[in-house]
């Protein structure tokens, strides 16, 4: 992020006026508790969401040499992203042509010659092309019809992945980030490698995900013994399109501003800066490394939630992947044991039905914005 745009940012922490807190919205909102527990809801929500618009897969550094893939579920529809010899990319609908078994599974770095059917052993080239059934002496001989991998589209940019589920059409990342790009675009995110993804499944609605990331006014509660202690409990926000970018500051950010001049205010050193890719991605840069969170929705009440760190260069030695893992232990450890396992309680609340609504106040407008997009774009 520019220095002048860090320096504008914080003077909204010293140029807030007295009516509200700087961090506050104009506005609150109630949303039903439905939103988070309706099936039909939900399937409105993958097909329009989901489905109907290109989502984020991930970063460059995931598969960055040839042969290198990325696997994905996209609202439902199993998905590989393949780089090719030369260097682009090539996105399929991970089922084999015979009979629908999985092609691929996790991710590959690199080095993949052939995409193999662990079924019947048909075998596809990297681009999707079936080259061989074999064993079947001839056995297939009279379908007419091409058993190549069905294509779907793929656009990389700024070192971030996006794949569209349903269609082949070509479409551009700068139109899906709404604008973020302006932000994004200055992290060099294609030089990231990746160190390690852990994976885990919640009995909670997918916006729960969101939810937990889009306030910090939590913080002062829940997190009261853990993180509450050097964070702030109020957000910097700001929005592109339908995606919040919120900025969680350190309380040592403050000290700055009283004992140095508004030119050499940094703001980077200081915060945690998220930018949502709505519906299903979250990108977090915490100024040594990055943190890529994905969100795959199962129904209304259960998810899988992945976390990815990504660092600026390979880890050499062992320090240093002690470093990576303890960064993520920790990111885990307060996520996995005060975050979504309260969401997953919420969740039972809502779907109980005994609650007809939840409120979102003006100290979390990024909440705010979040949901009144999304109930926007469904139609709700
Ligand atoms: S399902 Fe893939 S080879 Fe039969
Ligand atoms: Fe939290």
């Amino acid at each position: 992020m520019r220095v002048s745009r860090q320096i504008e940012l914080l003077d909204r922490l010293v140029g807030a006026d007295t009516e509200l807190p700087w961090g506050f919205g104009p506005q609150s909102m109630r949303n039903p508790a439905a939103a988070y527990t309706d099936a039909d809801r939900f399937t409105r929500e993958r097909e329009i969401l989901f489905r109907g618009r290109p989502q984020f897969v991930g970063l460059t550094g995931e598969c960055a040499e040839p042969g290198g893939y990325i696997t994905a579920d996209l609202g439902g529809i199993p998905i590989a992203v393949v780089r090719q010899p030369d260097g682009s990319l090539r996105a399929l609908v991970n089922a084999c042509r015979h009979r629908g078994a999985p092609l691929l599974g996790g991710n590959g770095k690199g080095g993949m010659r052939r995409i193999v059917c662990p079924y019947h052993g048909w075998t596809y080239d990297n681009d999707g092309r079936l080259l061989n059934r074999p064993g079947s002496a001839g056995g297939f001989d009279d379908v007419a019809a091409s058993c190549d991998l069905h294509r779907r589209a793929v656009a990389e940019k700024y070192g971030m992945i996006f794949v569209h589920p349903t269609s082949e059409a070509p479409f551009e990342v700068d139109t899906v980030l709404c604008g973020a790009e302006d932000e994004l675009a200055d992290y060099g995110l294609a030089d990231y490698v990746h160190v390690e993804t852990r994976v885990n499944s919640w009995k909670m609605n997918w916006k729960l995900f969101l939810d937990t990331f889009t306030e910090a006014y939590h913080i002062r509660w829940l997190h009261r013994t853990s993180i509450a202690p050097y964070f702030m409990c109020d957000l910097i926000f700001d929005a592109y399109g339908p995606h919040p970018r919120t900025i969680g500051l350190r309380k040592d950010v403050v000290e700055q501003l009283k004992t140095k001049p508004r030119e050499e205010w940094r703001l980077l050193p200081f915060s945690t800066t998220q930018y949502f890719l709505v519906p299903n991605g979250l990108l977090v840069y915490q100024l040594d490394h990055i943190e890529v969170w994905k969100v795959t929705p199962h129904d209304a009440g259960s998810c899988t939630v992945s976390t990815s760190l990504f660092a600026p260069e390979p880890p050499t030695d062992d320090k240093t992947r002690a470093h990576w893992k303890r960064n993520l232990d920790i990111l885990l450890d307060v996520t996995g044991r005060e975050d979504f396992p309260l969401q997953e309680r919420v969740q039972a609340n809502l779907a109980s039905g005994a609650l007809p609504e939840v409120v979102y106040g003006r100290i979390e407008p990024a909440l705010i914005h979040l949901h009144a997009a999304i109930n926007r774009e469904i139609g709700a």
